[in-house]
């Protein structure tokens, strides 16, 4: 008689390259079928078939992306959203007049300008604490009001690094959850939830996706509770779910998630260190760098490397970093992040006149190209400027 197989303990990245193994039951298929329909017809008892009842909550391919996430992130459920933005606006949605919000000073600016509406228009409170001070988000917090504890980590465009275990423990203790945004630090190197994160939050429109071809976000919980089925009906009634095709999208993007990340982060160290100290540059803000202030806290909680975003602060002013900024021939000069392709911005002109990013601040994305070609890339364009 033949041994039944062994159970193997498959590692995330093998998970993830094959979208968990799922193969068409029909035709063999190895590529996701894309469900595209907007409604379901049910069976001749006038039952579902299966989950699926209408478009709005999702459908078979944004499920099989969920259950991708949620498998890579360890969680215990995952809400896709229409766009990063409508993922963090339906988390926010879940405030009460009264509620109380912390969120660190530098966090992607569409957040904080959500948060601040809310304030604005809702009643609602909120603190946001400096994220280079270790002591400031215990002394943000408000005990028995605090409802969520948000951060960004790294944070973006500094990329400070702000320990998620230890923010834990400061939520939880003031009776609130912590939601964490790992766009820059996705489950290839950060696995929030464990690290005692109650949510996860990704633009997938960045790494998960990695191609710059869809805008995406998702919620991944570590518990399936009240808050969550809270947010699964927000999602329904906003009808901010993602669409079929962009789930496919995305699960086509996730099967390279480790090899792209990665990639990325070792041209990044390398484009990192070699510009370090460089004639031109003011500062390199990257948490690979040893001298970075939150090295330490990065080693241990990305430990599948420390990405390929960071920032140089260009000496001189904004005009001399825009022109950085237009000179680039290898690197695109656009906005957004993590796809195959690096990205130059000057993000203060991107984030508008209200921006507290400094004027000679550059983002770069480093994406897989030849890294040797990035380093002359940013040297010719430096060599330009006057
Ligand atoms: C760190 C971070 N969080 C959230 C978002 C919002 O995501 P989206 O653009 O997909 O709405 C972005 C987008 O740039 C981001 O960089």
């Amino acid at each position: 008689m033949q041994k039944p197989p062994k159970q193997l303990n498959l590692s995330p990245a093998t998970r993830a390259a094959q979208a968990l193994h799922i193969i068409d039951e029909r035709t063999g298929a190895i590529s996701p079928m894309i469900d595209l329909s907007s409604t379901y017809a049910r069976d001749e008892n006038y039952e579902p078939r299966q989950s699926y009842i209408y478009g709005r909550s999702g459908g078979q391919t944004v499920k099989h992306a969920e259950a991708v996430l949620t498998s890579l992130e360890g969680g215990a459920g995952s809400l896709l959203f229409a766009s990063g933005m409508a993922a963090v606006v339906a988390l926010l949605e879940t405030l009460d007049t009264g509620d109380h919000v912390v969120a660190p000073q530098i966090m992607y600016h569409a957040g904080m300008t959500w948060i601040h509406r809310l304030t604005q228009k809702r009643g609602i409170e909120a603190t946001f604490f400096d994220q280079t001070d270790p002591s400031a988000l215990a002394n943000a917090v408000k005990p028995g009001q605090t409802r969520i504890v948000w951060i960004e980590t790294p944070t973006n465009p500094n990329w400070d690094v702000i320990d998620i275990a230890e923010a834990a423990e400061i939520a939880h203790a003031a009776g609130a959850i912590l939601a964490v945004d790992c766009t820059t630090s996705p489950p290839s190197t950060t696995q929030a939830l464990a690290l005692g994160a109650d949510i996860v939050f990704h633009s997938a429109t960045k790494y998960l996706n990695g191609h710059s071809d869809m805008t995406g976000g998702v919620l991944t919980t570590a518990n399936a509770n009240a808050l969550w089925d809270e947010l699964e009906e927000i999602r329904s009634l906003q009808g901010s779910v993602m669409a079929g095709f962009e789930a496919w999208l995305l699960i086509r993007g996730l099967r390279t998630l480790y090899l792209r990340y990665d990639r990325a982060s070792a041209s990044a160290l390398k484009i990192a260190t070699h510009f370090q100290g460089h004639k031109l540059i003011e500062a390199v803000l990257y948490p690979g760098l040893p001298s970075h202030p939150g090295h330490e806290i990065a080693k241990r909680q990305m430990t599948g490397g420390f990405g390929g975003m960071m920032s140089i602060l260009i000496k001189g002013g904004a005009a001399q970093a825009i022109d950085v900024s237009r000179f680039t021939q290898v690197f695109v000069p656009a906005t957004s992040l993590g796809g195959v392709e690096s990205l130059i911005e000057h993000r203060k002109s991107n984030e508008g006149p209200h921006s507290i990013v400094a004027d000679n601040l550059i983002r770069l994305s480093i994406g897989i190209e030849d890294v040797n070609d990035l380093i002359a890339d940013l040297e010719q364009a430096l060599e330009r400027v006057e």
